[in-house]
């Protein structure tokens, strides 16, 4: 079929209108990199619209190698790269210069990207999902609730450690301490933010439970890991997120949404009726929240957010901890409380990568020119990566045993800056890190005050863990062990 001449003209003035659209962005884009001093940084492998670099990616996920893998790119790339994946322009950093830029010094300049978009169906519009004014409003709103001395009720927790205690082999027995970390952080938030635990392991469960669709506490677990798997496939698929949203993802959700609804209306039924209000006058988080708001998603939404922001992250910090105190006998003995809580977070924290996206053309410190100590240029839209877990292997700044398991390096020095950064930093700072480090370090005293021994029963000789790749990073083998006592109590 032959064109007609006014299509063909049509058709070359719109391809001329892109090249020459294309031509004056070039131009402006090296005016403005020009102007703020900026070199390009060094080029990772980015053939074929980045599809390989996908690829290789997605098999390192399947291999759960993930993490590693990312790590490797380092030593082939620099510290600071630029390369092609899935046709987007990805710029990845361990320079903690840029790292701060990124999330304190430029804030304004960057933002969460499509994370609000897929997280959404579980999330909703919550402090963990929002950028602008809807993320203020939420982190004024929650910031005051962290503050009290609530988050440092021990007495709370104390119930918690000791199911857990029960639920350990008396036979000296091997088991997977990390599956009892998962039920402990479930139990201890939601007792935390909804004034009732849902009982994973306890022996009673809540009639909240066996009269909503998840049955019991190990059901609503269940749902919430599995919506939570979704929404880290959903993060990886990038802008593609929206083909990611099969039927068991959107009842996972449902059932979800269903139990944290029963909590909300309690709560604003207590605000409206406060003489009919139960229980002892305790704190309660979710009922706080209550006093300054009545929307029930606004409160749905920031309770499973804060639920999703401090379950699996404090028990993969309790996990980690005890994989390696398996594994270093002497330490386990002479354990003290500081050296839990930085040591593990540095090899394994819980976050391991995260991501912003420019939302103006900018630059950031360092990473270009021959000496990659220039500014790089970062285009607005460019997604930019940090990658925390390299961050704090790196040699040049954490000595030639950087990847070792050394703890008296935090005796010799305790000072760092934005080289160390297991809770993010900057305006969207961890707002639970007190109440993590409070549970986590209270955990293992309690544990060791009960068990006088520690085993590693990991048949593999490894000292790397094998990474789940997750929102949060764990054990994929789980960390089997046994804790038993040798001297009476
Ligand atoms: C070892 C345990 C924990 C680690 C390593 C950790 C780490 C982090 C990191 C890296 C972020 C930044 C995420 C981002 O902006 O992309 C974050 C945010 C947050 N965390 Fe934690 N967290 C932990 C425990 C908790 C706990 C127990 C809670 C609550 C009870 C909590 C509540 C939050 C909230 C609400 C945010 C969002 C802050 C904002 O965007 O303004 N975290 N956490």
């Amino acid at each position: 079929m032959l064109l007609s001449p006014a299509l063909v003209l049509v058709g070359a003035l719109y391809a001329t209108f892109l090249a020459l659209r294309y031509l004056a962005q070039l131009h402006h884009h090296r005016k403005h990199a020009k102007q703020l001093h900026c070199q390009p940084p060094a080029t990772g492998n980015s053939s074929f619209l980045g599809i390989p670099a996908f690829l290789r990616l997605h098999q390192a996920v399947r291999e759960k190698r993930w993490i590693d893998y990312l790590c490797d790119q380092f030593d082939l790339h620099g510290t600071t790269f630029t390369q092609r994946f899935l046709s987007r322009k990805l710029l990845t950093t361990i320079e903690p210069e840029n790292v701060k830029a990124i999330l304190a010094t430029q804030f304004q300049d960057f933002c969460l990207g499509t994370r609000h978009e897929q997280f959404y169906p579980l999330l909703g519009d919550g402090i963990f999902t929002l950028d602008g004014a809807g993320w203020s409003h939420a982190r004024g709103l929650l910031r005051p609730q962290f503050t009290r001395d609530q988050v440092a009720d021990l007495s709370m927790l104390d119930d918690h450690i000791s199911h857990l205690i029960n639920l350990i082999p008396k036979d000296r027995s091997s088991f997977d301490i990390q599956r009892l970390f998962f039920l402990l952080t479930l139990d201890s938030a939601t007792h935390f933010l909804f004034g009732e635990s849902v009982g994973c392991m306890s022996p009673q469960t809540t009639g909240v439970l066996e009269k909503s669709a998840v049955r019991n506490a190990q059901g609503f677990a269940d749902a919430f890991t599995t919506a939570q798997d979704y929404l880290a496939a959903r993060s990886r698929a990038q802008g593609l997120y929206w083909v990611i949203n099969p039927k068991e993802f959107r009842e996972a959700n449902r059932r979800v949404h269903e139990v944290v609804d029963h909590y909300v209306n309690v709560a604003l039924e207590a605000k409206r009726n406060p003489d009919r209000k139960p229980g002892d006058g305790r704190y309660i988080f979710l009922e706080a929240l209550a006093e300054d708001t009545d929307d029930p998603k606004m409160l749905r939404d920031n309770m499973l957010n804060i639920l999703l922001a401090g379950r699996d992250t404090t028990a993969s910090l309790l996990s980690s901890a005890f994989f390696y105190l398996a594994r270093n006998q002497d330490v386990f003995h002479r354990l003290r409380r500081e050296i839990v809580e930085e040591f593990v977070l540095r090899l394994q924290p819980p976050v391991p990568v995260n991501f912003r996206v420019a939302t103006k053309d900018t630059s950031l410190p360092v990473g270009g020119g021959a000496d990659r100590r220039s500014p790089v240029y970062v285009k607005k839209g460019t997604l930019v990566a940090y990658n925390v877990f390299s961050m704090h292997r790196r040699t040049d700044l954490w000595g030639q045993d950087a990847r070792t398991f050394r703890p008296e390096r935090w005796e010799e020095n305790a000072k760092h800056g934005w080289e160390y950064l297991p809770f993010n930093g900057g305006p969207r700072i961890c707002l639970g890190q007190q109440y993590a480090l409070t549970e986590a370090s209270y955990t293992v005293v309690r544990l060791m005050q009960h068990f006088d021994t520690l085993e590693n029963a990991d048949p593999d000789p490894r000292q790397e863990p094998i990474k789940q790749s997750n929102l949060t990073m764990m054990h994929d083998h789980g960390v089997p062990v046994k804790l038993y006592s040798l001297q009476p109590l």
